[in-house]
């Protein structure tokens, strides 16, 4: 029988890869590691505990909240403030950003911007959902209060994403900006094992992700590279196949796996979008480039546009290069004059 490493160790083992961390960052990591457990726990029993089902509160972006959105959100929050290198945090759940501000956490050199639990809408009916997770280092002054410019920092600045899949398994994969590496939930000893050490998106795949039911509202260049995938062509393996679970972390946890495109386009009604760019999109877009794919707001890389609040939204095109090139000049050889 094979025994993989764990999660600690591996992090332990790259600990020399940040020479600024000092430890902090697998600190970090260790916290996310256990509230990952504590979600998994919930979702697992989901359909036996009172815990499915809306919470009756919306979110500051007039979303019905999912009990199990809430649930997340404090077990995340809760184990980092319990560290002390966070010093606070921006949710998809949260109004504001949070400064945790106690004596261990208030100088702390980090603030994480998450989206607790990713794809709460199917939750009620057993498919797969996710946790999305970035860090930065503060920008502020580490003797004062968090401030709103520690949360809207450019997306290269990350010094860590990853994302919870709570599937088939669960798997935790994240990066550092060294590649990306994914672990597996061994249920039976309570830890993440390395199963997928320096993940690699396939340079094109056959796999396209997107609401189809949103066709009317897409943007040219989407309507036009959507029927290109449909068209039969030999030489370039189409018509391509449609998979779309409607949980952004499992569509791209396939993607990455496998091969494909995944897009959230704009549309007249929402110019920008459904996606978060702090919460959802940055994080994905640092994984999919350290795994070798592209991820842009389709013309512009996520992690060069520089966020202006909090919950701002941002159109989401992401996944393998050949394919997202093609989508690319979809997009620019239709654009339109909105
Ligand atoms: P969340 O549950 O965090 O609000 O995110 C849902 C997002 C994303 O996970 C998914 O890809 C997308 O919404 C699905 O939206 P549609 O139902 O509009 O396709
Ligand atoms: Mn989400
Ligand atoms: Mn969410």
């Amino acid at each position: 029988m094979k025994i993989h490493k764990s999660l600690g160790e591996f992090i332990v083992e790259k600990q020399s890869d940040f020479p600024h961390a000092k430890g902090e960052l697998s600190a970090l990591l260790s916290a996310i590691k256990l509230s990952a457990k504590i979600v998994n726990r919930e979702i697992n029993k989901a359909g036996l505990a009172d815990i499915t089902g809306a919470s009756g509160v919306e979110n500051i972006q007039g979303e019905q909240q999912q009990k199990l959105d809430m649930f997340a959100n404090e077990i995340f929050k809760n184990a980092l403030i319990a560290r002390g290198e966070v010093c606070g945090i921006a949710s998809e759940e949260e109004d504001n950003y949070v400064f945790f501000d106690n004596k261990n956490s208030r100088n702390g050199n980090y603030v994480v911007l998450m989206d607790p639990l990713d794809g709460s809408s199917n939750i009620d009916v057993n498919v797969s959902v996710g946790t999305i997770f970035s860090i930065y280092r503060r920008v502020s002054p580490a003797d004062g209060p968090v401030e709103i410019e520690d949360f809207l920092q450019v997306g290269r600045k990350q010094v860590a994403a990853g994302y919870v899949i709570y599937g088939s398994s669960t798997m935790l994969v994240f990066t550092t900006g060294n590649g990306v590496h994914g672990f597996t939930y061994d249920p039976s000893i309570g830890m993440f094992c390395l199963s997928h050490e320096s993940l690699t998106i396939p340079k094109s795949g056959k796999i396209y992700s997107l609401n189809e039911g949103n066709y009317i509202k897409f943007p040219l260049g989407v309507k036009k590279y959507l029927k290109y995938c449909q068209e039969e062509d030999e030489s370039t393996n189409r018509p391509f196949t449609s998979r779309y679970i409607g949980s952004l972390v499992a569509d791209f946890h396939r993607n990455l796996l496998k091969g494909g495109i995944y897009i959230y386009p704009q549309t007249a009604q929402a110019p920008s979008g459904k996606l978060r760019l702090l919460y959802e999109c940055n994080p994905i877009a640092f994984l999919a480039e350290q795994a070798g794919a592209l991820a842009t707001d389709g013309y512009n890389p996520i992690l060069d546009l520089k966020p202006t609040e909090l919950h701002e939204r941002v159109p989401f095109f992401t996944g393998s290069p050949e394919m997202m090139e093609t989508a690319h000049q979809f997009m620019t050889d239709f654009k339109e004059d909105r």
